[in-house]
Order: structure tokens, then C-alpha cells, then sequence
């Protein structure tokens, strides 16, 4: 499902370079989970950005889905992830000024699928939100947020979940529920899923965990 090569990822700063992943070789096989933890800075958000081509790496081979993303424009990167890949993000990244059910209905609206009012209405159900359809994110608990935007990641059956600290701005129990929310759906959808986070116990309910330090991906462990 994603296969880097030597990937390597730089910005400009300060008039000169500055290199944020290094030389990464990572393959993650279709169904597998994996977590990334490491300290704050070391690459991790970049890390997904790159695999969700919402940034473009610098050096090396990125393919996800079997898809070479250095072949790909704007409208093809676009498309790659509107149709293969869900992202949850630490601060939800939901739309205030439209409802719950609007916000899950959005993907599917810029692809142009129909009925999309009853999927999302689905997707709400299954993530026990039934109650809470025409409330606004800001009418919402952070919890319920948060499986707002799981509804909204998992509506188009994507084959790859992307997580970015998806209990960051939760309490323990809170978390507790959203991330065993999480896993039931990964294995109900039979996702490929790559969390990020700097909870040890969590990275340990993956498959697989990995370890980022100062731009380096090291292996199992
Ligand atoms: N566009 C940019 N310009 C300059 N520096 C950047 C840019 N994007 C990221 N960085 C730097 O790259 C490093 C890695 O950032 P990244 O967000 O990937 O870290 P992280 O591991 O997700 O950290 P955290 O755990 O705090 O979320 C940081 O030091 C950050 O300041
Ligand atoms: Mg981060």
C-alpha cells in the first residue's frame, strides 16, 4: 500500500536548507497498521503530509496504492486522495459553518457521488451519532468531533487511513473510546491504517511500530 524509497524531504529556510526526512525506505503491506512515534519535531506530520501528497518530497520514490506520486499533477494528487485516502487529523479540521452530517457528506460531494445526504447520515449512525446530525462542529464535544471526522475519513471506503494524534485534544477516556472506534473500523473496512502518536501504549495496539528521530524512520521496535 506504500512503498518508500530513499525519500527525502527538504525546505528552504533561512537562505539555506533545511532537511526534515532523510534517506527513508518503508514498505507497509494492503491491511497492515502501523504507528510512528517519536519526539516533537522529528518529521512525523511531514511524513504523512508526503504520503497523503499533500507535500511533494524532495528525493527518493513514493508509491501508495500503487500509484507513483512523482507522475502525478495537482487534479491527480487530488484524486489519488479523494478516492484512496481518509485523514484524521489531532484538531478534527471539520467546517464550523455547515453541520455534522454536511461535513461527512463533503467528500463524497466532490466526487460527485449521489445520495450523499443518507451515506453520511450512515456514517454518523455508525460512529453513534445519530443524535447529533444538523449540530455544527462548535455545537459538538470534542469527542464527537472527532468521530465527526472518522465518519468523514471512512466515508468513501478508502483503502488508507492516515491519523495525525487523533486523541490529542482528547481526555483519557474520551481517547479510550474514539481510538477503540478507530480500530473496530479499520478492521471492519480492512483498511491499511498509519497512526501517528506519542502514546507508547497506543503505538503498541498496531501491527507494527516505528520509531522517528531527527528525519530517520527506524525500524520495528
Ligand atoms: N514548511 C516548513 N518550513 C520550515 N520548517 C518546517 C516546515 N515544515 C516542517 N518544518 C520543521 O520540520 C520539523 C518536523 O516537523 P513535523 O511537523 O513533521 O514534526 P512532528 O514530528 O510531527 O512534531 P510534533 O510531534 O510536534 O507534531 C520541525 O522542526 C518543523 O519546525
Ligand atoms: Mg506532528
Amino acid at each position: 500500500m506504500i512503498r518508500l524509497n530513499k525519500l527525502s524531504y527538504s525546505v528552504p529556510h533561512s537562505g539555506g536548507t533545511l532537511k526534515i526526512l532523510q534517506d527513508i525506505n518503508w514498505n507497509l503491506d494492503k491491511g497492515s497498521t502501523a504507528s510512528v512515534t517519536g519526539p516533537s519535531g522529528s518529521g512525523k506530520t511531514s511524513l504523512l503530509s508526503i504520503i497523503a501528497g499533500l507535500e511533494k518530497a524532495t528525493a527518493g520514490d513514493i508509491k501508495v496504492a500503487g500509484v507513483d506520486l512523482a507522475g502525478l499533477n495537482e487534479d491527480g494528487l487530488t484524486r489519488l486522495r479523494r478516492e484512496n485516502i481518509g485523514v484524521v487529523f489531532q484538531d478534527f479540521h471539520l467546517i464550523d459553518a455547515i453541520t455534522a452530517w454536511q461535513n461527512v457528506a463533503l467528500p463524497l460531494d466532490f466526487s460527485g457521488k449521489s445520495q450523499t445526504q443518507e451515506q453520511a447520515q450512515n456514517m454518523l449512525a455508525r460512529v453513534g451519532l445519530s443524535h447529533r446530525l444538523n449540530h455544527r462542529p462548535t455545537e459538538l464535544s470534542g469527542g464527537e468531533r472527532q468521530r465527526v471526522a472518522i465518519a468523514r475519513a471512512f466515508v468513501t471506503k478508502p483503502n488508507l487511513i492516515l491519523a495525525d494524534e487523533p486523541t490529542g485534544n482528547l481526555d483519557g477516556e474520551t481517547s479510550q473510546m474514539v481510538m477503540d472506534l478507530l480500530f473496530e473500523m479499520v478492521l471492519e473496512w480492512q483498511a491499511t491504517f498509519v497512526m501517528v502518536t506519542h502514546d507508547k501504549e497506543l503505538a503498541a495496539r498496531t501491527q507494527r511500530t516505528f520509531h522517528m528521530q531527527d528525519g530517520h524512520l527506524d525500524g520495528e521496535g
